[in-house]
């Protein structure tokens, strides 16, 4: 018979549960729900209780739970979640960063044959084995940062078999760090350059051939596609998102960034999810607004590209769900800290602690269409991060240079 596991741990100065909170529009830091002297028992992998200390403290003795006695100020919160990322990759653009200082754009460099397909040449190079040692030491690098859930896209080998190669790469990754990554298939990232056929030809291949292995193989439920001058257009994307529609994928869209059109797309598809959004205007809003799809603020590529951030304000006052997202990538996104991202767009785009923190929670966990997480619940997965501060605004304040001390991840200590 296999023994359940309880820990009881408190007391914590704060914790912010995210809880009870709305999935769309604006937040108030007044909203949050914020136990102080709080406990959580864990049973397992999964929260059983939370509350103040010493209400739980009769109950955590009484079965006898493992005590993690906190010395010190703690604020506790529910694990990060980055729902987009492009950590699966291999080598280094550095050469742009000075490229496009000295005036060569980002769609300029990617015209040229340079940018997403520079590291499609690097990451095809690479063995199934390295890319997945990559994807480990990012995530864990991540994890410790806080972040317990990393969304990994493919979107690198742009071909059947090295697609393939990426994604089984995410998956062994995935075995073999404690953070979940969740896998989403990119084939659609740009038409290949060395594709013998039209741009049609290309996607109506992977959606017939790669498709049915995605999901045979448990590879990938998420499709995503990059709707912009130098990748595909909407009209060539409609068949595409059909096919993965109707073959129960979820799809998400790197919309708007460049040019706005994707976003349209996202919200005609259903699509969970419409990421990038820093060319969306007012009528792109409203859409979104009025639809279901989360919109994703990638604020790394905005300062990757010194571009202007997602207008995340306007959303959130329009009524739209907002996550943010890290978007680690080697090209317009090589930093890779979500929370210094966060907190800086809450700054340019005036967003409140809990508009911030949620974007990273339970608003991410939407984005990911994960109900299991995001929140500090009973029964939601035991995801807890701990810093090492008395007051949770410090986090946003400190603009990413605090970093939780304590991360537990599905219950366990790491
Ligand atoms: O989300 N915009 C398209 N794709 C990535 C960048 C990938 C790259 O430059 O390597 C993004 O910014
Ligand atoms: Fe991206």
């Amino acid at each position: 018979m296999k023994t359940i596991k309880y820990t009881f741990i408190g007391p914590i100065r704060q914790a912010v549960t995210m809880a009870n909170l709305p999935v769309k529009g604006a937040l108030k830091d007044e909203q949050l729900h914020v136990i102080q002297e709080a406990g959580i028992l864990i049973k397992d992998d999964e929260i059983y209780d939370i509350g103040p200390y010493w209400d739980l403290y009769p109950e955590a003795q009484s079965i006898g739970a493992e005590m993690v006695n906190l010395k010190g100020d703690f604020v506790a919160l529910p694990g990060f979640i980055d729902c987009h990322t492009h950590i699966c990759f291999e080598g280094s653009r550095a050469k742009d960063y000075a490229m496009r200082n000295a005036g060569i754009s980002y769609l300029e460099i990617a015209k040229s044959g340079g940018g997403i397909w520079d590291t499609v040449t690097q990451t095809r190079k690479a063995s199934l084995d390295k890319l997945a040692q990559l994807t480990v030491q990012r995530a864990n690098r991540h994890l410790k940062d806080g972040i317990t859930t990393i969304e990994v896209k493919s979107g690198y080998g742009l071909a059947i078999e090295e697609e393939l190669k990426m994604l089984k790469a995410i998956k062994l990754a995935n075995e073999n760090t404690f953070a979940d990554l969740i896998p989403t298939c990119l084939a659609a990232h740009i038409p290949p350059i060395d594709y013998q056929g039209t741009q049609k030809d290309y996607l109506n291949a992977i959606s017939e051939e790669l498709f049915p292995t995605l999901r045979s193989e448990g590879l990938a439920n998420r499709i995503d596609a990059f709707i912009e001058e130098t990748a595909f257009t909407a009209e060539d994307i409609q068949p595409y998102f059909q096919k993965a529609k109707e073959m129960g994928f979820d799809i998400t869209v790197h919309a708007d960034q460049f040019h706005a059109s994707g976003s349209k797309v996202a919200v005609n598809f259903g699509a969970i999810s419409a990421d990038h959004l820093e060319s969306s205007t007012d009528k792109e809003i409203e859409l979104l607004a009025k639809s279901d799809t989360i919109a994703v603020a990638l604020p790394g590529a905005s300062m990757g590209l010194g571009v202007g951030y997602t207008p995340a304000r306007k959303l959130l006052d329009a009524g739209a769900s907002l996550a943010i997202a890290s978007d680690w990538n080697p090209g317009s996104a090589p930093m890779g800290d979500l929370l210094m991202q966060a907190a800086a767009l809450g700054t340019f785009e005036k967003l409140s602690n809990a508009e911030v923190l949620a974007g990273i929670t339970f608003r991410a966990a939407a984005a990911l269409n994960l109900a299991d997480r995001g929140t500090m619940e009973i029964g939601k997965i035991a995801d807890l991060i701990f810093f090492p501060t008395d007051d949770y605004r410090e986090i946003t304040y400190q603009q990413g240079r605090l970093k939780p001390s304590k991360i537990f991840k599905r219950g366990v200590e790491i």
